[in-house]
């Protein structure tokens, strides 16, 4: 009866909603389901942000339309954050902007700066909100292949001259999801480079920043020189604190560009809940040992994960950042998944829902305890022994 609007008819199905709807359908006919879909943090957000946020919630004040860039003392926290770790300087009145998390800020950019026909560089494989805030603004995404012979970084010299005369912004995720893959500084110069000289803002999504593995803390955007000239950081709190549900992050770099976000937000949606901004002060600015050990739980399952992969047979890249294993399955990634599912109760990704690229390739979440990951191995070795 009602007809949907041509931009709304052009998005994929999104990835996630349906895996977690295929969850649900299985559990709901009584199967016992393992899933490594979602990233989607299993463990619960640290006491200490809960009770600030218990806290702040009782004060009438914080209760009104947030507006703005977001409270100061969370925007100061922020820059300290960048200060004391990435050794990153920012104005916190006119560098930061709070986001009801990254992917709204994701979402959301491209009406700043895309008119309808521009194109955006987005990563394939990647996160399907690139694409998705392009299209939605009007514009056309052009994909630049992930690929693993290139350490899953775009080969910028493969993009055409006339798609880069017509490009507006072009999205970077690292750590990236899905394939675990870290920037090298080098990349990251030459990115900043590219797109300065052909006036291409950079979206950086650093949403992983802070899930790296053996001490390895991947290289800031932001401090590369330059950068700031050139685009934003877009960043969260979901993943790090567990706080997926929170809805609270963060795009910061550019005045400009941070600016039109916010004046972008003031039209639409008035801001993050000034209670969850000061629980995010707590996060940022109290004792960091429940990050600490959260990197080593993940670390711990990716052990499990990639020693049980490897001695089923499969050529796994241990990953060094993220909470995601990117494996090569040497078939179709749908036909796999399928496999997996139907005969095992085990839910993977299919690679070739980020991207044609992803094709041959299955993600695997390590969302889920140590005696899910064993059990899963268990099913997958009786699965390829045939029973
Ligand atoms: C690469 C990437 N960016 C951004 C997000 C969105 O995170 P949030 O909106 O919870 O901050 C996700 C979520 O999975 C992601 O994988």
């Amino acid at each position: 009866m009602f007809q949907i609007s041509e931009k709304m008819q052009k998005l994929p199905p999104y990835l996630f909603a349906e895996i977690d709807k295929k969850k649900k359908q299985l559990i709901a006919q009584g199967r016992q389901v393992i899933s490594f879909g979602v990233g989607d943090p299993d463990m619960p957000t640290p006491e200490r942000i809960v009770e600030a946020m218990r806290k702040a919630v009782k004060d009438p004040s914080v209760h009104r339309y947030p507006f703005g860039k977001g409270r100061s003392d969370f925007r100061k926290a922020i820059a300290d954050y960048y200060r004391k770790y990435s050794d990153v300087d920012l104005d916190y009145e006119k560098e930061i902007c709070v986001l009801i998390g990254s992917k709204e800020g994701i979402a959301h950019f491209p009406f700043a700066f895309v008119n309808p026909g521009d194109i955006t560089l987005v990563p394939e494989p990647g996160y399907p909100v690139y694409q998705i805030g392009t299209i939605l603004a009007g514009g056309i995404p052009y994909f630049m292949p992930l690929k693993e012979e290139n350490n899953f970084l775009p080969d910028l010299g493969k993009i055409p001259s006339e798609i880069l005369d017509r490009a507006k912004i072009m999205y970077l995720n690292y750590p990236n999801n899905p394939t675990a893959a870290c920037a090298d500084i080098d990349f990251l110069k030459e990115a900043i480079s590219f797109c300065r000289k052909r006036g291409i803002i950079i979206v950086y999504d650093a949403a992983y920043h802070e899930l790296y593995f053996e001490g390895k803390r991947p290289t800031s955007f932001l401090s590369i020189p330059g950068a700031k000239d050139t685009g934003i950081e877009i960043h969260s709190l979901s993943k790090t604190y567990n706080m997926t549900g929170w809805r609270i992050g963060w795009a910061c770099g550019n005045e400009e560009l941070v600016s039109a976000i916010a004046t972008l937000k003031e039209n639409i949606d008035s801001g993050t809940f000034e209670a969850i901004q000061i629980a995010g002060v707590e996060c940022l600015s109290g004792p960091q040992e429940d990050v600490e050990q959260m990197r080593s739980i993940y670390q711990k399952r990716r052990d499990i994960l990639v020693d049980g992969l490897k001695n089923l047979g499969f050529n796994v890249k241990i990953p060094q950042s993220t909470f995601y294993l990117w494996l090569v399955v040497g078939c179709d990634s749908f036909s796999f998944t399928e496999k997996l599912l139907m005969k095992a109760n085990i839910i993977v990704t299919p690679g070739v829902g980020f991207g044609p690229s992803g094709e041959g390739y299955v993600r695997f979440a390590l969302t889920i305890d140590e005696a899910k990951i064993k059990l899963a191995i268990e099913k997958m070795r009786t699965l390829i022994n045939g029973g």
